[in-house]
């Protein structure tokens, strides 16, 4: 359709069927028979009525559903407006992959594009025109359940993976029936709830919210996200759906999107629960005039939209706008002559866990693992005869974390599976040793399973937290692992020293006393489909350990918050840090510092860092240098390394962090092997938020380092020119 045709196409619509292209509704009110809908004060809501108006829904399951969707809705729609079909797709359709938690620690933008090229072909096969993804809030609190859907707690890594989802999703070209427009999320600053809990609220600085919370979410409209969905959350003492500020100042003037804002679930009614709507009807208003295209399940727009505009509290003018930008959005994906996009049963059958897949969900899982901790235990020897595989995660098969597609356990591989396939003729023997829900109290198994321990050449304890304890709504206060775990520890590490602990989880966890008595750990995460291999490589040394981590470690949730890019302050603590100082910033009980820095991350084999060089000694407005880092291999194994470098600018006309990630690359080395990694860096990513408001970078020192967080090493020193003065 032409852009003038699909004006044609408003102009013929009534005042409820515009409405109608900016309701979406639960896909499974139409799936079945139509089931009853009732509205959201309880009053029934015609179910065929909403079949013939509304422009989209979310969560169906398949390629079936989904053509079964747009035929029921064609056959009512007086106008033939296609549906749009939306889904959650946040770390995999059919073959999971890790959670993006864990996908930050790989460090690897590549396998992040890689991941999500596959879940774009299964879902486009499934029947999905927009995926609710990148999920980009930046999480600096593991209380908070939804940041396993984050890739880290620095905003870099958020920009970079979120942006290569992106365009590794949509493609060249949205018409092609084998690519799924995003809508990136929760915008904005979602991550920053207070305490910790899900859905409260954010109260944060201009500047806090311009360089921690924002980056990211720009970063993916730039890398081309058709969609984005404001926040549950109150920003500032306006939730976010009406929030003017975010929403017309800097999301449509400022940067420029004409895409389409869709609100997240029952967000629009929620502003009559959040105190700034009358009633649902104020709160149609309220959303509209901000700028919300699409009403998410509420039906406040359903309700009241129409009204409004022949009130005359709402301009036509601003429906229009709204309605064209869902008509832009459904031509662009080709789904006036194409209904049905890329939905096909024939290759859903053909790519759901298939080899390639399989392959890459796998090598994802190797590369997202994190090993903290290693006094000569692991890899474990080939050669070994018996294994104690023990804990409550022994044989479970919920690996994948929230928001993988219900039913996903069923694919999972699980770890007897794994290394049974990579060692088929070792004696396995498994013990739970005691359960992992909060309350878990019962010790009975721990003598069983340190028995078991004692008879094994080498234990496997595979501990860490439910998969339904993190994710939407999951908050929890304490981070400790739950039940019984660290008692079952206790006993294993005693019956045998050859112990090597797996954690899986979706948040950082505090680990003190594992860490102190357990000789090996390695974090998995939520590996995904095939964990069980990953796990059994892993261990065995078929795989070597790269991960780093995306987030830090805390020694206990008081740490909380503890960005990793802290501030000075006037009176920052003295080394060392395991000692208190007093009348400085520090704790009487605890060191300041994370368990585990961000960053960290140890491998089977060793790095040795030998040089840190820059081209240039000044940097001109504009300018650019490079930044040159040999690191070799130094131990016995091939392995890969996260190279990282570090920023500080150590005087400015504002407080600057301690430390601030400027770049990363992953290098491959053989023992032995060095490389030069050479960064580009530029003027601008030195600029910040001056007190004026305004982005600047100023003259003087800025500091280059490498290493990881709280252990930067090879410092060197460039000066940041005036803008006047030129280098040559
Ligand atoms: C949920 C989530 C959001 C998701 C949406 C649709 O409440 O907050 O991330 O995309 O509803 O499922």
């Amino acid at each position: 359709m032409t852009e003038q045709e699909l004006w044609k196409l408003l102009d013929n619509m009534s005042l409820e069927e515009k409405a109608g292209q900016l309701v979406q509704c639960n896909a499974g009110q139409f799936i079945e028979n139509h089931l009853e809908i009732t509205g959201p004060n309880g009053e029934s809501l015609p179910a065929e009525e909403l079949n013939r108006v509304m422009g989209s829904v979310l969560t169906f399951e398949d390629a079936k559903q989904a053509k079964a969707l747009q035929d029921k809705h064609l056959a009512a729609d007086p106008n033939k407006i296609p549906l749009l079909l939306m889904l959650d797709v946040i770390h995999g359709l059919r073959t999971t992959y890790p959670i993006p938690l864990a996908m930050g620690c790989s460090f690897d933008d590549g396998l992040m594009a890689e991941c999500a090229d596959m879940a774009r072909k299964e879902s486009a096969a499934c029947g999905v025109h927009v995926t609710f993804n990148p999920m980009v809030d930046t999480a600096r609190d593991a209380r908070w359940g939804r940041i396993l859907e984050t890739n880290s707690e620095e905003p870099l890594i958020n920009s970079r993976m979120g942006a290569a989802l992106v365009r590794a999703t949509q493609g060249d070209s949205l018409a092609d029936p084998g690519n799924v427009a995003c809508c990136v999320k929760h915008y904005a600053a979602y991550g920053a709830g207070e305490a910790g809990r899900d859905y409260n609220t954010v109260d944060v600085s201009e500047r806090m919210l311009r360089e921690t919370y924002l980056p990211a979410y720009k970063a993916c409209l730039r890398a081309g996200a058709r969609l984005i969905m404001p926040s549950f959350n109150a920003l500032n003492g306006v939730p976010s759906v009406a929030n003017k500020h975010l929403m017309n100042d800097i999301l449509r003037k400022e940067w420029g999107f004409n895409g389409v804002v869709i609100s997240d679930y029952d967000a629009v009614g929620e502003l009559v629960t959040h105190g700034i709507a009358e009633d649902l009807k104020d709160a149609a208003r309220l959303a509209m005039e901000a700028g919300c295209d699409i009403d998410m399940v509420k039906n406040a727009y359903y309700l009241h939209l129409a009204e409004l505009v022949r009130e005359g509290k709402v301009a036509e003018e601003k429906l229009n706008a709204a309605v064209m930008r869902v008509l832009r959005l459904k031509n662009e994906l080709g789904l006036f002559e194409n209904p049905y996009h890329g939905a096909d049963e024939e290759a859903e059958e053909k790519l759901y866990l298939c080899p390639e897949h399989r392959e890459i969900a796998r090598r994802a899982a190797e590369e997202t693992a994190v090993l903290l901790k290693n006094e000569g235990i692991l890899p474990f020897r080939k050669e070994v005869k018996r294994v104690a595989l023990i804990g409550p995660f022994a044989e479970e098969t919920r690996l994948n974390g929230f928001w993988s597609r219900p039913g996903a356990e069923r694919y999972t591989v699980t770890i007897p599976e794994g290394i049974r396939a990579l060692l088929p003729e070792v004696e396995l023997v498994t013990e739970k040793g005691c359960g992992v829900e909060i309350g878990d109290t019962d010790l009975s198994g721990i003598d069983r399973a340190a028995e078991i321990a004692a008879g094994a050449d080498a234990v496997i304890l595979a501990l860490g937290e439910p998969e339904n304890y993190s994710g939407e709504g999951r908050s929890r206060a304490e981070l400790t692992l739950p039940g019984p775990q660290l008692e079952l520890a206790r006993s294993v590490l005693q019956a045998n020293a050859n112990t090597a602990v797996i954690l899986f989880n979706g948040r950082p966890l505090v680990l003190n006393g594992l860490a102190r008595t357990a000789p090996a750990i390695l974090e998995m995460w939520y590996p995904g489909t095939e964990a069980g291999n990953a796990v059994a490589r892993l261990l065995w040394g078929e795989a070597n350990p790269c991960g780093k981590l995306s987030a830090g470690l805390p020694r206990s949730v008081g740490q909380y918050p503890m960005p990793y890019n802290r501030m000075n302050t006037g009176r920052p603590k003295p080394e060392p840090d395991d000692q208190p100082a007093p009348f400085s910033s520090c704790y009487l009980d605890m060191p300041n510092l994370p368990l585990y820095s961000f960053g960290y991350g140890l491998s089977y084999t060793s790095f040795a860092y030998e040089k840190l060089e820059l081209s240039r000694r000044t940097l001109e407005k504009g300018g650019m240098l490079q930044v040159t880092v040999t690191v070799r291999n130094t131990g016995s194994v091939p392995g890969k390394e996260t190279v990282q470098l570090y920023f500080r600018d150590p005087v400015a006309s504002v407080v600057r962090p301690v430390q601030q990630l400027l770049d990363y690359r992953k290098v491959f080395l053989n023992p032995g092997e060095a490389a030069e990694v050479v960064f580009t860096v530029r003027e601008e990513q030195f600029r910040f938020y001056g007190m004026n408001g305004e982005e600047i970078s100023e003259p003087g020192e800025i500091r280059i380092s490498t290493g990881y967080a709280d252990h930067l090493i090879l410092t060197e020193r460039f000066l940041l020119l005036p803008e006047s003065v030129n280098d040559h």
